[in-house]
């Protein structure tokens, strides 16, 4: 990628871009992390160590069904860690399920009701955004392709949406919340993924790193959605007091410890989080087969449920927010009639739904029946928690 596609790039997402002379050395200092110091490695080649090796031997000795069935009813988070499971990993579940020392219980608290109060355009961030940018980040895009999930994407999107539907919970955190226990099996599944996908011939043919899921992996795909989230909240000039913004990355900064990210890379401020997102998102952006495909499956299962506007409605609106660069790669289909309609309307919809103008625009109801029929789709698959629980993969997608 030459630097000027990546400033577009930057442009359009409002991410920025940066291009390190000579390729993409890490130089985010750990002193704008949440602990304000550390060794300052390069996240691509740091992995979660521990549970890799317990969830590798795990799958190696044929021990998948009995954990799946074990964690199978472990939902809240005021359960203990079930009993049957290997005694390494019930030590290493004792220990990860704990918070850390520095989160805030307080700032949680509040942003799971800013969650509340935004989640229309939260939604819409991240189930068009985040969903269809997470397909132009090639090496998510290859991970998940190759991966069992990835010959389901229904079920697969579902689960995901389990997680930022925990995630986003009034009482995520709480003992009667469930995202301890959701990001715990997560960091299960990857770790079970980073011992599966090598062994995957498609996938091997394909990838450009000898194990997925890195913690600058992770990190990435935060920026795609939370740090992503925050600019576009802040272009569209959604009213959010300081604090709301700050309760807002403080969630998002417990769900990465919990995903198994060093403290010393979870950026500690929204400035922090913006300016490794411009190192180590935006130029990595790029189309690859595997993301079309993926793209395709996502734009169709959203097409599928009526929220009374046309695909190129759907695609129009991935176009605003993702820019023409993506929309193009991905071979959207234009339909200017239909932007006209969003660059018109979409930011006085947003005003007069924070109260700012009086009068409701004459697209109103058509915008705001999209946005609930898509939070309602995005609902009736996630929202279940128990239908579609988080399991342990054991295999690979076959070809
Ligand atoms: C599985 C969330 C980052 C690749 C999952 C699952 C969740 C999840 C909830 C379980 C759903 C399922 O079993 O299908 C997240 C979150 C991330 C993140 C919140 C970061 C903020 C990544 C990254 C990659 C990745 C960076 C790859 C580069 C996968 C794969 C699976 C998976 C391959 C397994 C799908 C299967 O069952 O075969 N992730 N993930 N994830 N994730 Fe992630």
């Amino acid at each position: 990628m030459n630097r000027r596609t990546v400033l577009t790039l930057g442009a359009a997402l409002g991410l920025g871009g940066v291009l390190a002379p000579g390729g993409a050395a890490w130089s985010w200092s750990p002193a704008r992390s949440v602990v304000g110091g550390g060794s300052g490695v390069d996240p691509q080649w740091v992995w979660d160590d521990d549970i890799d090796r317990i969830m590798a031997s795990v799958i190696d000795n044929g021990q998948v069904p009995a954990v799946n069935s074990a964690i199978g009813s472990w939902v809240n988070n005021w359960q203990p860690v079930p009993q049957g499971l290997p005694p390494e990993l019930d030590a290493f579940l004792q220990e990860s399920t704990k918070m850390p020392a520095w989160a805030d219980m307080s700032k949680l608290r509040r942003a799971a009701d800013f969650n509340r109060r935004k989640d229309t355009y939260l939604f819409l961030i991240y189930g068009l955004g985040g969903g269809i940018m997470s397909t132009v980040i090639p090496r998510e895009a290859k991970s998940v392709y190759w991966s069992k999930g990835g010959a389901d994407m229904q079920d697969r999107a579902a689960k995901t949406f389990s997680f930022g539907y925990d995630l986003s919970d009034i009482n995520a955190f709480e003992q009667t919340g469930e995202f301890r226990v959701t990001a715990n099996k997560t960091r299960m599944v990857h770790a079970a993924v980073r011992h599966l996908l090598p062994q995957s011939p498609h996938w091997k043919a394909v990838a450009d790193e000898t194990i997925p899921i890195s913690n600058q992996d992770i990190l990435v795909t935060f920026h795609s959605t939370g740090t992503f989230a925050h600019r576009k909240l802040k272009e569209w000039k959604v009213p959010m007091s300081a604090a709301d913004e700050d309760a807002f990355l403080h969630s998002w900064q417990v769900a990465l410890h919990f995903l198994g990210v060093r403290d010393e890379y979870i950026p500690a401020t929204w400035d922090a989080a913006h300016a490794q997102a411009a190192e180590i998102l935006t130029p990595k952006l790029a189309w690859t087969e595997e993301g079309q495909a993926l793209a395709e499956v996502l734009l169709g299962l959203t097409a599928q449920v009526d929220l009374g506007v046309t695909r190129g409605f759907l695609n129009e609106f991935v176009r605003y927010q993702l820019g023409d660069e993506v929309g193009d790669w991905l071979g959207l289909k234009r339909d200017y009639a239909s932007k006209a309609v969003i660059t018109a309307g979409w930011p006085t919809y947003i005003k007069f739904r924070e109260g700012l103008i009086p009068f409701a625009p004459l697209t109103f109801y058509m915008f705001d029946q999209f946005v609930r029929a898509l939070a309602m789709a995005f609902l009736n698959q996630g929202s279940s928690g128990t239908t579609t629980p988080i399991t342990i993969p054991d295999i690979n997608r076959p070809g």
